[in-house]
């Protein structure tokens, strides 16, 4: 079927392009006006003096929790947490026994201190291996009057423990008031476009990088598993910094008088490999070796921030066993999970093709390398290499990756590198991340289209496989809904630059799923909006391919419908049946199909069916629209009267 969607998409082109202008960044202390619309699920004015909902920190913080009718905003009444006397003291407030996990609520509250405080609005939860980490949500909350956090995303999966959110700073006294949660109004992705990964199946993989943050949120996994399942990448779990583990290396040390044995835990990354493995989707290992994201400490003696630098033999050691240890881990613990791809070292060629200079992590403008100080050169990549061969299990096949790989002095050295480590039998491919610019036309835009596209064509000639591993294309800061078009525009040049390069090509990785969660968010550089809408850009890269059957990857349950569709031809032609009696489109054909049918009837605008489940619905002599009859026949399918669909004994 070529094209045979493109009126829709059109049409859909610009929907897109005015929706994405209003995206609530997450964890944002801005209004969203939609959390208005969910569901008050606690609301806290503290008048009828109950606080029991609060608590301090544990065992060492002092703060004491009661009611005041000292200061207040909604009647005469607030929360006051005294006795503070540290700047970690809370008052907390628990989610993980009031709220439902993987599902999205919006905090709002005031708070005010005594005198002035300088207060920070924050998040912690303990993870599977039993560490508590905290992350801060609302920072400067800084005054002597009441100041607000207003509807403050949060969420959690099933796998966090003692899951709060707390206020700290300062040792001041904290007044609470107006404390609510709402529940965040349920959110339907598209299920009425192509899944991209299916639009390219038969010609790469397509995949994107993910955070463990992103498994909470139900319409951020249904992206994922409609367009990206082909491929994984960890955003940041599965570098060094948060692989290594510095107190069990120095206790290691101190056990054994061995400091060549790094210790290791994927405990930030098992939330998101349990769900690749419960999923059944295959994971890029990104990164081993790399200057940045990787502690200082590592290079040092006694692992210890300040001490010397360790010899280049004994750094040689660590990373032998600190490659062995990392593979060795990620086997044992999934041992079903396709791990098919490994960046083994990251961005060590400058713009100019030359080693960066030696250094601690973020000296020199954050450039700086510390496996250049300790090698004294990059002879440090081919030793990683070698060790990855050596311990990487069979089927991972082995990457160099790098950023701005298009520009000469890089491409060449990458280029020579690689031919080298070819014959050496050590590497199988180059890591192309490719973070554009689209720039506000596609003559400023950088790398033009024909750079990149010759970059291609030389890592092509290479002989070794090319995976394009963190794309994404930035616009300029408050873009418009012409920048959202080059943007298209530049992604539909680059993308058809990868086509016509498949042959060489087996993955292809977007860095992040929608706007708001990028690392580039200002830029808007993804093809999916904080709405979870697709954009422009989604639209403009399939143009012209093959559009297979839509599937949706989501059961819409019958409780909580989609925008109800019309049921004539007109709008459902272009769609095919996925399952004939499927109206709720979770796969199956049940007595739950015939119930949808029979409350859609009822009460439309209740209860509506999505496109892709009126499709399927009209089962019983299709062709004559929804009915009544349809839901007989499934009852009858159901009650075993007739054994497939349609019904021709109607
Ligand atoms: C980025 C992550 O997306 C951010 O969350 C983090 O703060 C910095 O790193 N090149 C890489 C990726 O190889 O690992 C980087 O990821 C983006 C640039």
């Amino acid at each position: 079927m070529k094209n045979s969607k493109f009126t829709r998409y059109a049409a859909a082109v610009l929907a897109a392009a005015m929706t994405v202008s209003a995206s609530p960044a997450v964890y944002a202390a801005d209004g969203d006006s939609s959390a208005s619309a969910g569901k008050v699920v606690y609301s806290f004015d503290f008048e009828d003096g109950d606080v029991s909902a609060f608590c301090n920190r544990g065992e060492n913080d002092t703060t004491e929790i009661s009611v005041s009718d000292e200061a207040s905003v909604s009647g005469s009444k607030s929360l006051l947490a005294s006795g503070r006397s540290k700047d970690w003291n809370g008052p907390a407030f628990r989610l993980d026994d009031k709220l439902e996990p993987y599902t999205e609520y919006y905090i709002s509250a005031k708070i005010k201190g005594r005198y002035y405080t300088g207060a920070t609005f924050s998040f912690q939860f303990t993870n599977s291996d039993g560490e508590t980490k905290y992350s801060n949500l609302v920072q400067n909350l800084s005054g002597s009057d009441w100041m607000s956090v207003e509807n403050v995303k949060v969420s959690f999966t099933d796998e966090m423990t003692g899951v709060y959110v707390y206020f700290e700073g300062g040792q001041d006294d904290l007044f609470i008031d107006d404390f609510t949660v709402t529940e965040a109004p349920a959110v339907e992705i598209e299920q009425d476009i192509p899944g991209l990964k299916d639009v390219f199946a038969n010609d790469f993989k397509v995949g994107t990088a993910f955070t463990p943050s992103g498994l909470s949120s139900k319409p951020t996994t249904s992206l994922l598993e409609k367009h990206f399942s082909g491929s994984i990448t960890a955003g940041n779990e599965m570098k060094p910094d948060s692989v290594l583990n510095q107190a069990a290396c120095q206790a290691y040390f101190e056990e054994t008088g061995d400091d060549t044995v790094p210790q290791i835990s994927f405990s930030a990354a098992k939330p998101l490999l349990n769900y690749c493995r419960d999923k059944n989707i295959p994971v890029r290992i990104h990164t081993l070796v790399w200057h940045s994201q990787t502690p200082d400490w590592f290079f040092k003696e006694g692992y210890t921030n300040d001490d010397e630098w360790v010899s280049k033999e004994k750094m040689l050691k660590r990373m032998e066993n600190y490659i062995k240890a990392y593979f060795e881990e990620l086997v044992k613990l999934y041992p079903t999970v396709d791990f098919y791809a490994c960046d083994v070292v990251n961005e060590a060629w400058t713009d100019q093709g030359t080693p960066r200079q030696p250094g601690e992590q973020g000296s020199g403008g954050s450039e700086n390398s510390a496996w250049v100080q300790v090698f004294g050169d990059n002879s440090f990549i081919e030793s990683a290499f070698t060790f990855a061969r050596k311990y990487a299990p069979e089927g991972c096949k082995l990457y160099y990756n790098d950023y701005n790989e298009y520009m000469d002095g890089k491409l060449n050295a990458i280029c020579e590198m690689a031919a080298d480590f070819k014959s050496k039998g050590i590497i199988d491919g180059i890591g192309m991340q490719s973070h554009l610019d689209a720039r506000q036309s596609l003559d400023s835009a950088f790398p033009s289209v024909d750079m990149y596209n010759k970059a291609l064509d030389k890592y092509s000639e290479l002989g070794l496989d090319i995976q394009i591993t963190e794309l994404d294309v930035t616009t300029p800061e408050n873009p418009t809904e012409a920048d959202f078009k080059v943007q298209a525009d530049y992604y539909k040049g680059i993308w058809d630059s990868i086509y016509a390069h498949k042959d060489n090509i087996s993955a292809v990785v977007i860095w992040g799923i929608t706007d708001d969660g990028s690392w580039r968010a200002k830029k808007y550089p993804l093809l999916f909006d904080a709405e979870y809408k697709a954009k422009p850009a989604f639209y403009s890269i399939i143009d012209g391919h093959d559009i297979p059957d839509i599937r949706p990857t989501d059961p819409v349950p019958t409780d909580k419908p989609t925008d109800p569709v019309p049921t004539d031809e007109s709008t459902s032609s272009s769609v095919e049946v996925s399952l004939l009696g499927d109206a709720n489109c979770d796969g199956k054909v049940s007595i739950a199909d015939s119930t949808a049918i029979l409350q859609a009837l009822g009460n439309p605008d209740k209860y509506g069916l999505s496109l892709q489940g009126t499709v399927n619905a009209d089962c019983c002599d299709p062709g004559d629209g929804v009915l009544p009859s349809d839901a007989l026949a499934i009852q009858k399918i159901d009650a075993k009267v007739i054994a497939s669909l349609p019904d021709i004994t109607a």
